[in-house]
């Protein structure tokens, strides 16, 4: 089965939001400020009891908004959270199992790798768009680097301590299509439901990347 491009949904903003949220509420009110700071793709990841009822209320009261599934390691959270909405589907980690289970719903997705074995497994099965996490504490760029001197036709979205700090460093290497992090809607702007700064960091975001694209 042909899997649908996953740099071709965050292309227009090739930051993928990372949403760890506790309420379902919160998680409306946390991805209405994304798409108003220009973000419309968000990942929920399931590490909440909540996260399928968000998945499903932001699928049914966002329509703008592309939401997605993260933090996937088994075949019954694919199918609960796809019935649910979820548009696209990110994983933390690689098995050929998990990853096939991906592939069968046509989804465009990104499992997770760190390993050039991992990678070459991907790569068996069709798979060139590759999440690198935790990726501060698996090397950054240099690992990454690394890798693509290697495996040249790949393409990653790193995600794991990366925000506006070193976001630009990233963005320098031509294997990078995207990243992904939690930084917009960190615990504490959501806890103090600061949707105005959840806003301005998406636009700030954006607005870095532009900056980095007009100056190559
Ligand atoms: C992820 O699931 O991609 C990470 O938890 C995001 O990492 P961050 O919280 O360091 O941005």
């Amino acid at each position: 089965m042909l899997v649908p491009s996953f740099a071709s949904l965050v292309e227009k903003s090739p930051i993928l939001p990372v949403l760890h949220m506790e309420s379902v509420d919160d998680a409306l009110k946390v991805t209405k400020a994304i798409y108003d700071g220009g973000i419309s793709a968000v990942e929920i990841v399931l590490r909440s009891p909540v996260a399928l009822d968000c998945i499903e209320a932001i699928s049914s009261e966002l329509p703008q908004v592309t939401v997605g599934v993260g933090t996937l390691t088994n075949k019954q959270q694919i199918l609960d959270s796809v019935n649910l909405g979820a548009k696209f589907l990110v994983s933390p980690s690689f098995t050929t199992t998990l990853a096939k289970s991906m592939i069968d719903t046509g989804l465009p997705m990104l499992p997770g790798v760190v390993t050039p074995s991992e990678i070459t497994q991907a790569i068996e099965l069709g798979l060139t768009e590759l999440k690198f996490f935790p990726a501060e504490q698996y090397g950054g760029i240099n690992t990454i680097k690394a890798l693509s001197s290697v495996f040249n036709n790949v393409k990653f979205c790193p995600t794991g301590g990366i925000g506006p700090h070193n976001m630009a460093d990233y963005f320098g290497l031509s294997s990078i299509f995207a990243v992904g992090g939690s930084w917009m809607a960190d615990k504490k702007l959501v806890a103090q439901k600061d949707w105005p700064q959840i806003s301005n960091l998406t636009a700030q975001a954006l607005q870095l990347i532009n900056r980095l694209e007009q100056s190559t």
